[in-house]
């Protein structure tokens, strides 16, 4: 629960064999660096056989690596180096869909009475001939159905035609999916980022959706409740080993009650990814009412859980628009009370790359965020002497990992400095929060535990703010600051535009 998570893109993060594409050797070679930041675990986004129709998110073998990120020995070697190093590792799981070359979808399209045929969900057309339903998948307001035309029925995919649904219903899915978190869990992960979670479950009657909220697609709707018998089934398995193995749901559902279901009592998730923050503006009301609403929704069921970016949504830095808000969300997020996710390039203040379109290869228009994590300020940026995958973030030859740690006053060591402020204080690790009243335009909180102390103030305004609560703060020290002025020192009683501190309480 005290961990901080750091996520790694893998085709994006290091690559160690020159054909420009990150891979596990590139992620293990490069492991000082989150020592030296002070993250807790990785998360791996998939690295598993994939022809890479959703790049990665189509898996071809659970069980495998795939020859672009390296062997299952490279793998091990990663998770021996990174526990050397006391990183836990938790890896990308996607039980919603296989890829259609999976061997399992191959079968269950050769007839309608293969072994694997009841794997997935296959229906008649409708009566005119069409999809079974109105169902529309992610990305380009199709249908969730594609016609097998040997076969003569549709089957269902939520995310692309490469990507059909499993069929959680049938138990032998489930058998054969717990085997593959068993497989990872004797290779000693500590955990699991369960993909699309919540949409597991379907109602078997598959009914229409409501065609006024058409076209969202189906896996941001869907929430069946026999999603939760199988996720405290998968609790289950990852009961069955010792030590604190945990899984975070991915639930893309915009709506934090809706989120706080999946903890189930202590029986489903450890911990579920809550995004309608991650869609709040640079603006201290809205965020008032997401710190709210996981206060009112979540805690009183789970520990909660906090991101501003990964690799399906435009970087917070691009979003919030200015280099001193990136720094300011900082203290902001690991200000807060859960479980912070930070997403590779964040520390750097990374924004989204420019992708021209001859460039563009993700299905679902995501590849400003998944640019190269830049490594020092050469030409190729410590990548290989090819093109990398993708074009590189703006500034690549100034916001690069080597030329940030050469300054005390980037947002890199601003980061270092909020992770060991967060490690190293109870109050910020694990302790209660409370929000205060504070003046128009700043979000104010309270950490408290075991006599120790934190206020946090974020000045969301571009503008000065010294009345109220903040003016009320001078008995408070800062321990870090987002611009890095101050720090040490008593604090003034204002907040420059733009601004967070972390503060405790003056020595007398
Ligand atoms: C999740 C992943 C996303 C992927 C989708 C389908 O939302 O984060 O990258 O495309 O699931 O697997």
């Amino acid at each position: 629960m005290s961990a901080v998570i750091y996520q790694i893109y893998p085709r994006s993060f290091a690559d160690s064999d020159g054909d420009g594409v990150g891979d596990l050797q590139g992620v293990r070679a490069h492991l000082d660096h989150l020592v030296w930041l002070g993250v807790d675990a990785i998360w791996l986004s998939p690295f598993y056989r994939s022809p890479m129709a959703d790049f990665g998110y189509d898996v071809s073998d659970y069980c495998d690596v795939d020859p672009l990120f390296g062997t299952l020995a490279d793998f091990d070697a990663l998770v021996a180096d990174a526990h050397a190093l006391g990183l836990k590792v938790v890896v990308d799981w996607v039980p919603n869909h296989t890829s259609d070359r999976h061997r399992w979808f191959v079968d269950a399209r050769a007839s309608r009475d293969a072994d694997h045929r009841d794997f997935y969900v296959w229906r008649d057309p409708s009566p005119d001939g069409g999809p079974p339903n109105n169902w529309v998948r992610a990305w380009g307001e199709q249908p969730a159905w594609t016609l097998d035309p040997a076969t003569g029925q549709w089957y269902l995919h939520l995310f692309l035609p490469e990507q059909p649904d499993l069929d959680w219903q049938n138990p032998a899915v489930a058998a054969a999916m717990h085997d593959v978190l068993r497989f990872w869990l004797d290779r000693g992960v500590d955990g699991f980022r369960m993909d699309v979670l919540h949409a597991l479950g379907k109602d078997p009657a598959l009914p229409d959706d409501d065609p006024e909220l058409l076209p969202i697609p189906h896996s941001a709707l869907n929430h069946h409740r026999s999603t939760h018998d199988i996720v405290r089934n998968l609790r289950g398995v990852l009961e069955e080993y010792d030590g604190d193995r945990m899984m975070v749901g991915e639930i893309f559902l915009l709506d934090t009650a809706l989120v706080a279901t999946y903890y189930d009592g202590g029986e489903g998730v450890h911990l579920a990814f809550n995004f309608p923050p991650l869609y709040a503006p640079w603006d201290a009301a809205s965020w008032q009412v997401q710190v709210e609403a996981v206060a009112r929704e979540i805690e009183p069921v789970g520990w909660p859980s906090w991101v501003l970016s990964n690799h399906d949504q435009p970087r917070h830095r691009t979003r919030y628009g200015s280099p001193a808000r990136a720094r300011a969300a900082a203290v902001l997020l690991l200000g807060l009370r859960g479980t912070p996710f930070l997403y590779a390039g964040e520390e750097l203040g990374l924004e989204d790359a420019e992708v021209p379109a001859e460039r563009a290869v993700d299905p679902g228009g995501r590849d400003g965020c998944r640019a190269p994590i830049p490594w020092d300020a050469t030409p190729t940026h410590g990548w290989s002497t090819a093109d990398a995958w993708l074009p590189w973030p703006p500034d690549a030859d100034r916001r690069d990992v080597a030329s940030l740690r050469t300054q005390e006053t980037s947002i890199l060591h601003l980061y270092r400095r909020l992770l060991t402020e967060r490690r190293t204080s109870p109050a910020l690790t694990l302790g209660e929060q409370e929000l205060l009243r504070a003046p128009d335009g700043v979000l104010a909180w309270q950490r408290r535990a075991d006599g120790d102390e934190r206020r946090v103030l974020v000045n969301f305004t571009g503008e000065a703010v010294s009345d109220g609560l903040v003016g009320q703060s001078t008995g408070w020290a800062v321990r870090v600051s987002s611009d890095g002025r101050g720090e040490a020192g008593p604090f003034g009683g204002t907040l420059r535009p733009d601004q967070a501190v972390m503060l405790a309480p003056a020595v007398e």
